[in-house]
Parts: C-alpha cells; structure tokens; sequence
C-alpha cells in the first residue's frame, strides 16, 4: 500500500515536471472532441486540428487536463471569406457556479469587414469586463498567435506576442482574483448570428458552409492542477527556469508602448468606458494600472 503511495506520488510529480517543459502539445495526446467529432479532425499526425461549422452543428475541442497559471499558446487561422454569424472561442475555463474563466472570442464578419476579438475574464463567477478590439492585420489569411499567459499576479492576452491586455491581481484590495481553481483549454466554433455579428443585424450565409478554423502549435507551458493541494505548488516556484523568471513578471517598458499602441488604435469596447452601462459606479479594477 505505502509502495503503491509512492508510484502514485512519483508518476503525479512526473507528470508535473513534464508540464513545465513547453512542448508542443500534439492535439491527439492532450485535447479531445466535445461536440461535432463527426465533422471535426486533427490532421498532420496530430500536430494541426481542424473545427468546422454546418448547418447541421458547430464543434468544440478541450484540454485533457487542467492547470493552474501558465501560458497557453495556439497558432490559430480564422474562418475565412464571408464569416458573419460565427464565433471561435479560445479560452481557458474553471467548472462550477463560481468559475473563474479567461476568453479570447473572435466574432465573424462580412467580407472586407474586420474581425472582432472579444476579450474577458471571470474570477469566482464574476465576468462583465469585456474589451474589444480590431486587428491590424488579416486573421485569415495565415496562422497568428494567440497566447493567455496566468500567472498568480497577472493575465495578459497577447497576439504575436503583442500584449493587448492585462489583468492584474489586487486581491489584497477586494478584487478577485482566479488563483484558487484549475482551468481547462477550450475551443470551440459555432452559429451565433442572433448576436455576433454587427448586433446579430448580419446572419450567417450558409451557403458558404461549411465554416472552418484551423489550429497549430498548441503549447501549454503550464502547471498541472490536481485538486486544491495544486495551489501552493503552482504559487511557489516550480524547477523549471521559464516559470520561475516570469512569476512576478510585469510588462516591459517597450510591451507597455505596444501595448498603448493597440490600445489607443484598435480598442473599439472597454467596459471601464461604458459609465452607463455600470450607472457610473464603474469597477473598482478600473482605477488601478493593468500592464
Ligand atoms: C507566442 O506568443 C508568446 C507570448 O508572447 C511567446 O512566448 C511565444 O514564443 C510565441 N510563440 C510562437 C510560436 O511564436
Ligand atoms: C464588422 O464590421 C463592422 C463595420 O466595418 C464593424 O463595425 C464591426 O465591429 C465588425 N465586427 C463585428 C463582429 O460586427
């Protein structure tokens, strides 16, 4: 019994350390189809996946496992051509009514139309901090990427490696924070014209089914969650370098001017802007610096 405590043990811490290696995650070993398998594929032994939307369903993908903090990386490339009504979500998600919860959602258009890149995050089931922006490039025409890096003081969503947005933690201050419970990868691409597109006024033009997003390069450089003992591990240090140097991480002076420059150029909603939405008693996360 005590021998079996300790494989158990060295295979759980084995499996940890692994984690913290930054491979490239073959889709096949680390993600599985939740919705749509039968029109849904990985191609490439694994190394790329493809999700597709018809008239007769959208498809979703997740991670096999869950981790506390880290940075997801995915190479993503867009529906192309006429995508108004569609949705790609790339998020990272907790379970349960008090969930924690860090989107990245990419909102279809007409043709010659931009995207919009939907951003969020939940912590202990609070959400409604939505910012959006517009890219400054085409999403559909090559792979870019689209990184969630989580560590206990900060998130930050980048795009090739341009931050655009960060979340810092001031728990100490009242602000929840999402350090208490493991997320899961997700993906998914679905119909949402009564909503996505210019106001849902756009529908989504089926006869150019089926929609497709392609996926690549997914690397969870992350720590592995096994339940709440996760938490002192994952907080602390871990062996690996890559963690340790970027725990306590904060913008550089230069990702900060990149940063200013996607926002002041390409920010088309920020939930700190919207007064009367929140009847001018605005967040409290508003009034402290996020970089
Ligand atoms: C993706 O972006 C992240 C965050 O900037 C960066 O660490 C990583 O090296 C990038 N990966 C690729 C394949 O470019
Ligand atoms: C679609 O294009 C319109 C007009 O160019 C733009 O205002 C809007 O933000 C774009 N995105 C969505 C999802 O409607």
């Amino acid at each position: 019994m005590a021998s079996f405590r300790i494989l158990v043990l060295a295979l759980l811490f084995t499996a940890f350390a692994l984690d913290q290696t930054g491979v490239e995650a073959n889709f096949i070993d680390s993600t599985y189809f939740t919705w749509g398998a039968h029109h849904s594929q990985t191609l490439d032994w694994g190394n790329h996946l493809q999700l597709v939307l018809d008239k007769t369903s959208g498809s979703a993908f997740q991670s096999k496992s869950a981790y506390l903090f880290g940075s997801f990386e995915m190479l993503i490339k867009l529906v192309p051509g006429n995508s108004a009504g569609t949705v790609t979500a790339y998020y990272l998600s907790s379970t349960g009514n008090w969930h924690d919860e860090i989107d990245f959602e990419f909102l279809g258009n007409i043709s010659g139309h931009p995207y919009t890149i939907h951003t969020n995050i939940f912590s202990q089931g609070k959400g409604n901090r939505e910012q959006q922006f517009h890219l400054w490039f085409d999403p559909t025409a090559d792979f870019h990427n689209y990184t969630i890096h989580w560590n206990p003081t900060e998130v930050v969503w980048y795009i090739d490696s341009i931050p655009i947005r960060v979340f810092r933690n001031y728990e100490k201050e009242g602000i929840l924070y999402p350090n208490r419970q493991g997320m899961w990868l997700y993906s998914s691409l679905w119909n949402a014209d009564d909503w996505a597109t210019q106001g849902g006024r756009i529908k989504t033009d089926w006869s150019n089914a089926p929609f497709m997003a392609n996926y690549r390069n997914f690397r969870p450089r992350a720590c592995t969650w096994f339940g709440p003992e996760s938490i002192a591990k994952c907080t602390a240090h871990t062996p690996s370098n890559w963690w340790t140097s970027h725990v306590y991480s904060q913008l550089s002076n230069a990702q900060q001017g990149q940063m200013n420059w996607v926002r002041d150029n390409y920010m088309i909603y920020n939930y700190c802007q919207d007064y009367k939405r929140f009847n001018w008693n605005m967040p409290p996360e508003c009034f402290k610096p996020q970089y």
